[in-house]
């Protein structure tokens, strides 16, 4: 039965927002994806305050990164968006002007959090808020340090809103008690204001776009054994980048092609940064082919193409250590392990955090994944999922972009359509994700280059 229905039925009206996924046998084609969110919330960012003009090709098309682009603006720089080009004139260090209204980071937790960094410096009180997601999202860790570092800054008990009071900053060496890649570039982006060099130690390496994003708009960045060191004062120079595909976009498409018997899929101009690129060996290690080359190294983000096949599926983890690198694909590869064979498994555990994303991505995972037949055992740091036949049902994302996209992946491994509520929320880091769903899977493979 499987065979013939590869159609996806979807219905995105306004009104009642949701999406129905109709089961595929296929999973072939070749697709570009929208630019990395990371990279794209932080060359906007440090384009605001450089000196003069950054041009950002390939910008995120995501709710996320819009958002940022509407802060950055109501901090008085000059945006212009085309498509998927941006281009910004920065206001120097010292120039960025007290916002009139409160600043809305939307959906977005690096948004606040990172953005935070930079207000902690300014000579004017900030207000930040975001919707009822990010209301919930702890921000004690980027308090904390910010406080230290000379700002002082009001909450709601550790959540949103925030009423940041910039003052002049003191250089601090940090060890942040998670591993976070948004504390760290949070503390960074403050280092640039305090006197004397600021230091950031990380249990564990996270992705170091901050790292490369400074260096790219000429600030001097150093690490040795764990520990990122910037001086501050230094003084920005306005670039023109470009913005590599969304890897935890790719990880979807992942998931697709691997947990489809005979799947095939081809990315472009994914951004393959090292401290990204977990995913790939967990999808090896669960039994796809990937093959991936790079295009573009050097300074920078290094990119290129990647194409991931079915390949001879089996159970497979995520070590605590590896958690970190994978953080944001966790959802991905619940799709995929859903998909796989009965009875095999995906176990992930030291991946608390999980709970703090936009949604309790373990509460939710467990709920959806079990409507839809898997069985799944929850922890208070993970979860153990089991595979068993998927069949229809109705499923929420809890307004939460990552959840959204891993059911309608797993959704198409299911005996009958499978609804999905919230399924808008794909907007945030994903514009377009269903209609290249839709492609994925009514296409041929022999569209497919050689790969
Ligand atoms: C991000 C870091 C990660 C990740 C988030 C984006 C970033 O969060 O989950 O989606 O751009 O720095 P944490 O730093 O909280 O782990």
């Amino acid at each position: 039965m499987l065979e013939n229905a590869n159609v996806i039925v979807q219905n995105m009206r306004a009104a009642d927002d949701l999406a129905t996924i109709a089961p595929s046998a296929r999973a072939a084609g070749r697709v570009t994806l929208p630019g990395d969110k990371s990279i794209s919330h932080r060359c906007a960012m440090l384009a605001s305050i450089a000196d003069g003009v950054s041009v950002i090709h390939g910008y995120s098309r995501g709710a996320d990164c819009t958002a940022t682009l509407a802060c950055v603006r109501a901090l008085g720089a000059d945006v212009r968006r085309r498509r998927d080009d941006v281009l910004i004139s920065g206001r120097g260090l010292h120039g960025l002007r007290e916002p009139v209204r409160t600043l809305d980071a939307a959906n977005s937790g690096t948004t606040m959090r990172l953005m935070s960094g930079i207000l902690a410096a300014q000579p004017f009180v900030s207000r930040f808020t975001g919707d009822a997601s990010l209301q919930r999202r702890p921000m004690r860790r980027i308090i904390d340090p910010l406080q230290r570092m000379g700002a002082t800054i009001e909450s709601a008990d550790g959540f949103p809103p925030l009423v940041i009071h910039g003052a002049p900053l003191k250089s601090i060496s940090f060890r942040p008690a998670a591993a976070s890649a948004q504390i760290k570039s949070c503390v960074l982006f403050a280092g640039l204001y305090a006197d004397g060099t600021t230091c950031v130690e990380e249990p564990i390496q996270t992705r170091d776009h901050t790292e490369r994003a400074l260096e790219t708009f000429g600030v001097r960045v150093t690490t040795s054994d764990g520990r990122v060191h910037v001086e501050g004062g230094q003084s920005l120079r306005g670039c023109e980048m470009h913005v590599p595909g969304d890897i935890s976009g790719a990880a979807f498409w992942g998931a697709l092609a691997a947990g489809t018997p005979g799947g095939k899929i081809a990315i472009d101009h994914v951004g393959l940064n090292p401290s990204r690129t977990g995913l790939l060996s967990v999808l090896e290690r669960a039994g796809a082919l990937v093959s991936r080359e790079l295009i573009t190294t050097g300074p920078g983000e290094p990119s290129g193409t990647l194409v991931i096949r079915h390949g001879t599926m089996n159970s497979f983890e995520v070590h605590a250590a590896e958690v970190a690198g994978v953080i944001d694909e966790i959802p991905a590869l619940a799709a995929l392990a859903v998909m796989m064979p009965r009875g095999c498994t995906f176990s992930v555990r030291g991946a608390a955090e999980l709970r703090v994303k936009e949604s309790d991505r373990i509460s939710a995972l467990a709920t959806g994944m079990r409507a839809l037949g898997a069985r799944i055992e929850e922890f208070e740091d993970g979860f153990i999922l089991e595979s068993a036949p998927l069949h229809a049902a109705t499923v929420d994302a809890r307004g939460d972009h990552r959840l959204a996209m891993a059911f309608a992946i797993a959704a198409t491994r299911a005996s009958d359509p499978v609804t999905i509520l919230g399924a808008s929320a794909v907007d945030v880091s994903y514009p377009g994700f269903f209609d290249t769903l839709a492609q994925l899977t009514g296409a041929t493979s022999a569209e497919l280059g050689d790969g």
